[in-house]
C-alpha cells in the first residue's frame, strides 16, 4: 500500500502535485476536460487542508532535437491553453505561471498562501523532463515540502516530474504520496491485473498490434477470452489466411499474430463480419460483408452486426471485463456501430466489473453517453496497458513511499 494524501500533514506546506493535464486541444482550447475533472478531488482536498499547491503537468510532445521544431511544438502545447479551464474549475486562488525563468517560478511559489494553487508551464518545455535530468528534478524537488503523484496517465513514464522528483524527495526525507485519482485507478485496474474472479474477458481494438504485443501476452495468461476488433484485427485475420482486401496490416507483426493465434487458439475471438468501404478518405461505397472475407478494393472500418452479437455472447456472465481500443473508426458515426455495440454489451452485464483502459475507447464511451455505466474508465491509455503488462507496476507509483515503511520509520 502506498502512502496517500490522507496519511500526510499538508497544512501550510508546499505540495508539488503532478497531474496529467495532457488534454486534447482544438484551436488552442481543451476539447475533453475529463482528466482535469478527475484531478479535482485531490486538488480540493489539499486546498481544504491548507496546502500551497504547485501543479505540474506535461502537454503534448516537444521535439528537442531540432530548434525550429521545438519552437513549433512549444507554440502548439502551451499550458496557457489549459490554464483558463483549470481556473474555471478551481476559481479564486488559482494562478498560472507561464514563465520558465526559475527565479520567477520560485518567487511565484513563495508567494502562495494556504489553499492557493499555481499551475506551472508544460513540463516538457524543459529538455531535461523526458531524460529524467537530475538538475531539473532537484530544482522542482527543492520548490516543495511534499510530493503527490496524481498523474495516472503519466505514471508509466520515468521522467523528471514523475520519477526524478519523488526519488529525490524520498532521499531528502520529504513525504511522497499518491492522490485520490491514482488511488482509484490502482484499485480498479488491480482487479484486471490479478483476476480473482472469472470469466475475465478482455476486448482489444485500435489500430496497431505492435502497441499491444506485451499486453496481449499478459492477457493471454490472465484472461479467459480475448476479443479482438478494430483495425488491428486485420493483421490477425491475415495471419489466419482470411482475405482482408485493402485493409491495412502490420506485415512485421504477422509472425507474432500467428504465434499468438496458435498459443491462444481457445481464447482468441476474431471478427466474423465487417463494415467495409472502397476509399478511406472519400468513401463512395459502403458494404456489410456476409462473412469474414473482405473483397479486394475494400477496407474494413468497423466490426459487423454478427460480430457484435458474437462478442456480446462471449461477454455474457463475465465477472471482469477489460476493454482497450475502439472497434472501428467511431469518429465517423457510420462506422461507430461496433464501438457503441460493445459499450452496450459490456454495460448490460450487471454482475461484472468493467474497466476501460483509457485512450480512444474511453473517449468513445464518454462521447456515446456510457461514462457512468462502466465500473471504471481509466484516465491513462498507455499507463493502464503497462500496468497490466507489468503485473501492476508503474515506475511513477512504485517510487512513492509505502505506507508500511512510513509507519515503521515513525
Ligand atoms: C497520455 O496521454 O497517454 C499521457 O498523458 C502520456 O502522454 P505521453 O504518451 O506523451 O507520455
Amino acid at each position: 500500500m502506498k502512502k496517500t494524501i490522507n496519511d500526510i500533514d499538508v497544512f501550510s506546506k508546499v505540495v508539488l502535485l503532478r497531474v496529467d493535464f495532457n488534454v486534447p486541444l482544438k484551436n488552442n482550447c481543451p476539447t475533453d476536460c475529463n482528466r482535469i475533472i478527475e484531478a479535482l478531488p485531490t486538488i480540493k482536498f489539499l486546498q481544504e487542508k491548507g496546502a500551497k499547491i504547485v501543479l505540474l503537468s506535461h502537454l503534448g510532445k516537444i521535439n528537442h532535437k531540432d530548434q525550429e521544431k521545438t519552437e513549433q511544438d512549444k507554440a502548439k502545447n502551451d499550458m496557457g491553453f489549459v490554464a483558463p479551464k483549470v481556473k474555471e474549475y478551481i476559481g479564486e486562488g488559482f494562478f498560472y505561471c507561464a514563465s520558465m525563468d526559475r527565479k520567477i517560478i520560485k518567487e511565484a511559489v513563495n508567494k502562495l498562501k494556504n489553499g492557493e494553487v499555481i499551475l506551472l508551464q508544460n513540463t516538457r518545455y524543459e529538455k531535461g523532463e523526458e531524460k529524467n535530468d537530475l538538475e531539473l528534478s532537484t530544482f522542482w524537488a527543492d520548490l516543495a515540502d511534499v510530493y503527490v503523484m496524481d498523474a495516472f496517465g503519466s505514471a508509466h513514464r520515468k521522467h523528471a516530474s514523475t520519477y526524478g522528483v519523488p526519488s529525490i524527495m524520498n532521499e531528502q526525507g520529504k513525504p511522497t504520496a499518491i492522490g485520490f485519482l491514482v488511488e482509484k485507478e490502482v484499485q480498479a485496474l488491480s482487479k484486471c491485473v490479478v483476476a480473482k474472479e472469472h470469466p475475465y474477458i478482455a476486448i482489444l481494438g485500435g489500430v496497431k498490434v505492435s502497441d499491444k504485443i506485451k499486453v496481449i501476452e499478459g492477457l493471454l495468461e490472465k484472461a479467459d477470452k480475448i476479443l479482438i476488433g478494430g483495425a488491428m484485427a486485420h493483421t490477425f485475420l491475415k495471419a489466419k489466411g482470411s482475405p482482408i482486401g485493402d485493409s491495412k496490416v502490420e506485415e512485421d507483426q504477422l509472425d507474432f499474430a500467428k504465434k499468438f493465434l496458435d498459443i491462444g487458439k481457445n481464447k482468441i475471438v476474431l471478427p466474423i463480419d465487417q463494415v467495409v468501404i472502397n476509399n478511406f478518405d472519400n468513401p463512395t461505397d459502403i458494404k456489410y460483408t456476409e462473412d469474414v472475407k473482405i473483397p479486394d478494393g475494400y477496407l474494413g472500418v468497423d466490426i459487423g452486426i454478427k460480430t457484435v452479437e458474437l462478442f456480446k455472447k462471449e461477454l455474457e456472465g463475465a465477472k471482469i471485463i477489460f476493454w482497450n481500443g475502439p472497434m472501428g473508426v467511431f469518429e465517423n458515426e457510420k462506422f461507430a456501430h461496433g464501438t457503441i455495440g460493445i459499450c452496450k454489451a459490456i454495460t448490460s452485464q450487471k454482475n461484472s466489473f468493467s474497466v476501460i483502459g483509457g485512450g480512444d475507447s474511453a473517449a468513445a464511451a464518454i462521447q456515446f453517453g456510457y461514462k457512468k455505466k462502466f465500473s471504471h474508465i481509466s484516465t491513462g491509455g498507455g499507463a493502464s496497458l503497462e500496468m497490466i503488462e507489468n503485473d501492476g507496476h508503474l515506475p511513477g507509483i512504485d517510487i512513492i513511499e509505502d505506507n508500511e515503511k512510513s509507519e515503521n520509520n515513525a
